[in-house]
């Protein structure tokens, strides 16, 4: 039985992997640390303030907490100025589809998302008001790999986690669905999606049943 599916939001409903790397490379630019795309790809689930200590991590940089939280400040401010170009035409391909199939069938839908600007890039894809719930960075502590954010959501829907499943493009979010109790699809890069019950390379070919299938995967 599945009564829900948990979407990730950057890298599943919307890319936003492009304006993440040119905000930390702005700063990581004008701070004279290293970064580059590979290092991007692992920021992928990771909180801002974790995003930053694993950018800091390739550098010789010392910062005070003080400094770091200015950091992940001024990275937010350009990223938010390139949000501020997302419209609905960029929600990927197969997503809508799937959200309003779902939503025929009775399945709830919910986002469980690490990022703080949840709210405002619903907004500007025009999807602000289209889930059951919405569990986010400005709802948890604790953030993927941990299972928090997916167990909030679940728990907002009333919904017990063996019926979710997770729908995620980042290691850290296979991590947390499993650790949750969940199954999870893995869509994008699928390559780096171990332990994923189903790999994809986007939404456009997923249909319910399938959903169903991999939820009843006992391991
Ligand atoms: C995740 C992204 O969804 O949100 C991460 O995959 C990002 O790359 C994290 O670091 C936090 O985002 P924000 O919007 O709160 O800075
Ligand atoms: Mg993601």
């Amino acid at each position: 039985k599945i009564s829900a599916v948990i979407f990730d939001l950057d890298g599943v409903i919307v890319s936003t992997d492009e304006f993440h790397y040119q905000a930390w490379k702005q700063i990581s630019d004008q701070e004279k640390m290293y970064f580059n795309r590979e290092i991007n790809e692992r920021l992928r689930g990771v909180s801002r303030m974790e995003s930053l200590e694993i950018i800091l991590s390739h550098s010789d940089k010392n910062y005070s907490e003080k400094d770091k939280q200015l950091l992940a400040q001024r990275k937010n401010e350009v990223y938010c100025a390139l949000l501020n170009k997302l419209s609905p035409n960029d929600i990927l391909p197969g997503v809508i589809n799937l959200l309003l199939s779902l939503k025929a069938r009775d399945i709830k839908i919910a986002i469980g998302s690490s990022s703080k600007n949840t709210p405002f890039i619903l907004e500007q894809i025009g999807l602000a008001f289209s889930f059951n719930a919405i569990a986010d960075g400005n709802s948890i502590t604790n953030s993927k790999p941990d299972p928090e954010v997916f167990l909030l959501a679940a728990e907002k829907l009333g919904v017990a986690p063996e019926e979710c499943v997770v729908i995620e493009d980042a290691q850290a979010g296979i991590d947390a669905a499993i650790a949750a109790g969940m199954k999870a699809v893995g869509v994008g890069t699928a390559a780096s999606c171990v332990n994923a019950q189903l790999t994809l390379k986007d939404l456009s070919n997923l249909n319910i049943d399938q959903l169903i299938e991999v939820n009843e995967i006992r391991s």
